[in-house]
């Protein structure tokens, strides 16, 4: 069965997904990267196709994915998508929590198209309005503002362990 983690962009979904995926033996697949080696940069689909056009090949991209054997970390929109929301119901689900304050120094530098704009402003109302969405599908929950990655990837297997 995967494990899967979603939460807002910066909550730290790749860097505790690689280190899950070593913790646990099992591959270790990042939604953003397959779409890039598929499709190319991120922002540059944005530009090229708009959201809309992204939100599709994300869901394909996420689809396959969620029938691996994996770790999976997903971009922190796929979550929107009905579908996915639906496959994610009987899945091990672990939310990446992580404040304003300590994500606005990770930004710092990003190319992500929704925040080229709005900055950390941007990322909070994203954050607010995606925030029921989280709230419903997340098995597990953990805030990784001040916590190490070699913790957080112990809580998970804590908890994946005995969930089992
Ligand atoms: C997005 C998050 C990004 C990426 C794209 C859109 C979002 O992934 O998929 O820029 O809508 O929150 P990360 O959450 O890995 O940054």
């Amino acid at each position: 069965m995967p494990i899967v983690l979603i939460g807002p962009m910066g909550a730290g979904k790749s860097r505790v997904g690689q280190r899950l995926a070593s913790a646990v033996d099992a591959p270790f697949i990042d939604t953003d990267v397959r779409i890039t080696e598929r499709y190319g940069p991120i922002d540059e689909i944005f530009a090229r196709e708009g959201e809309e056009y992204f939100r599709i090949i994300e869901r394909e991209i996420v689809a396959d994915a969620l029938r691996e054997e994996s770790v999976i970390s997903l971009g922190g929109g796929a979550v929107l998508h009905p579908e996915t929301q639906a496959d994610l119901e009987d899945l091990p689900v672990v939310w990446l929590q992580v404040s304003a304050e300590a994500v606005a120094p990770r930004l710092s530098g990003s190319t992500r198209p929704l925040l080229a704009e709005g900055g950390i402003g941007a990322w909070k109302a994203i954050l607010e309005s995606r925030r029921p969405v989280y709230e419903a599908l997340a098995d597990l929950r953990i805030d990784t503002s001040r916590r190490s990655v070699a913790r957080i990837v112990e809580e998970i297997t804590e908890w994946f362990g005995g969930a089992r």
